[in-house]
């Protein structure tokens, strides 16, 4: 009889300070229910929108309303049954301590994390801060590193690394909020983005997602307006070429880019799918509020461009040096099926009807092997780095 191999101790983190805490705690529940339990010990870590971790042994006992909630939150199972809250520090090696305003807790009743899962999206989940935070705790995560995720994050820098390795994307230019500030300057700036990009346009902050601050600019008259609505959101923004007329192509990745990656846990793509927004373009609304826009796998694009959408998807992963997983989301044109990368997500929306675990359903993997394959080359990776600092 093979003897029963003891379970991992693994964190599973959302909510978080994004305006995607929502989307986060949807992730995780998700996660939640698919996760293999004989093979993991569950901490559920939730982090609330100012940014405190909580800790508790019951999903539902630390939301309301959808989101992570102090009041309710950190609520751990104590003798006799009662519960009182934690509210948590990361510190070395996966130890959880309790904070000083905490109770006190028995040190025992503290998981040891040996693996994280940061089902979290956007600024401060998937930009490379809580990676590095990770990083300084020396515990393994899923997903993309600290750089990775930070230029995934960024799209201006992203950009200029895709520009680098040659890969096709849409027309840019980089606007600054001190470029923006000397009023004599605007009417310039304008005209250079006219004169380079045409109309339509479209203006987006560099560091966002769930298309927040972006608009699709049609006339000269609306540009500013979408200009300063951007810098709201972030110090530096980009003008970008509308790719018109396209299908909105998507492919999923997992594996290690990491140079000296076995064979398994190699990079690969997953068939392509295709998003179909109930809007314009993809904004806010539709990607989560109305439930309207359809994902499509396979998506209905000439066989050329699905293996050139794969292609440049891996090629991308590689250049920003990912890890785990990424979501990477093309422009495929109707007319010549000319593929455009539009850019890199390194934590994208992980429900069982969201595109990256539907991609890799449709790909044969399912989503709760997703899980387990996503857990194993995060140990993976954190074993190789060790490697790496040893030799030192
Ligand atoms: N250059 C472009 N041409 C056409 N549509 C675009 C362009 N840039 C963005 N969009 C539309 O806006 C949506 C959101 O933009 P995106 O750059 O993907 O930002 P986010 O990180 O918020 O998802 C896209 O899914 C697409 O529908
Ligand atoms: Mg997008």
């Amino acid at each position: 009889m093979a003897t029963p191999t003891k379970p991992i101790n693994l964190g599973l983190l959302f909510g978080g300070r994004s305006c995607e805490h929502e989307i986060s705690v949807t992730s995780a529940r998700s996660i939640l229910r698919a996760i293999n339990r004989h093979k993991y010990n569950i901490s559920l870590l939730g982090i609330d929108k100012a940014g405190q971790w909580h800790l508790a042994d019951n999903f539902d006992s630390l939301l309301s309303d959808g989101a992570v909630q102090p009041a309710a939150a950190g609520k751990l199972p104590r003798g006799g049954g009662g519960v009182e809250p934690v509210t948590l520090a990361l510190h070395p090696n996966g130890n959880l301590r309790t904070l000083r305003d905490s109770p006190p807790l028995p040190h025992h009743q503290l998981p040891q994390l040996e693996v994280i899962f940061p089902a979290l999206h956007g600024t401060f989940g998937e930009d490379g801060a809580l990676q590095g935070v990770l990083e300084m705790a020396g515990i393994p995560y899923v997903g993309c590193g600290v750089a990775a995720s930070a230029v995934a994050m960024d799209k201006l820098l992203a950009k200029k690394i895709f520009q680098l390795a040659g890969i096709p994307q849409a027309a840019y230019i980089g606007l600054s909020a001190s470029q923006w500030q000397h009023t004599g300057a605007r009417a310039a700036l304008m005209a250079r983005g006219e004169a380079e990009l045409g109309y339509p346009m479209f203006v987006k902050p560099a560091n966002l997602g769930s298309s927040v601050g972006i608009s699709k600019v049609r006339a000269p008259a609306q540009l500013k307006n979408a200009i300063e609505l951007a810098l709201r959101f972030d110090h530096k923004i980009l003008l970008e070429q509308a790719m018109e007329n396209c299908v909105e192509a998507e492919c999923a990745v997992l594996g290690n880019a990491m140079l000296g990656a076995q064979q398994q846990h190699r990079p690969q793509a997953s068939v392509v799918g295709e998003i179909i927004p109930h809007a314009e373009f993809y904004d806010y609304a539709a990607k989560y509020l109305d439930d309207q826009s359809e994902l499509v796998v396979p998506a209905n694009i000439p066989r050329a461009a699905a293996a050139q959408v794969r292609e440049l998807s891996l090629a991308a992963f590689q250049e920003i040096d990912g890890a785990g997983l990424a979501r990477v989301d093309f422009f495929v044109s109707r007319a010549s099926g000319r593929v455009t990368l539009n850019e890199i997500n390194t934590m994208p929306g992980f429900t069982p009807i969201s595109m990256y675990p539907r991609l890799w359903a449709a790909s044969g993997v399912p989503y709760a092997e997703l899980i387990d394959r996503l857990i194993e080359l995060a140990v993976q990776t954190q074993r190789a780095k060790a490697a790496l600092q040893r030799s030192v």
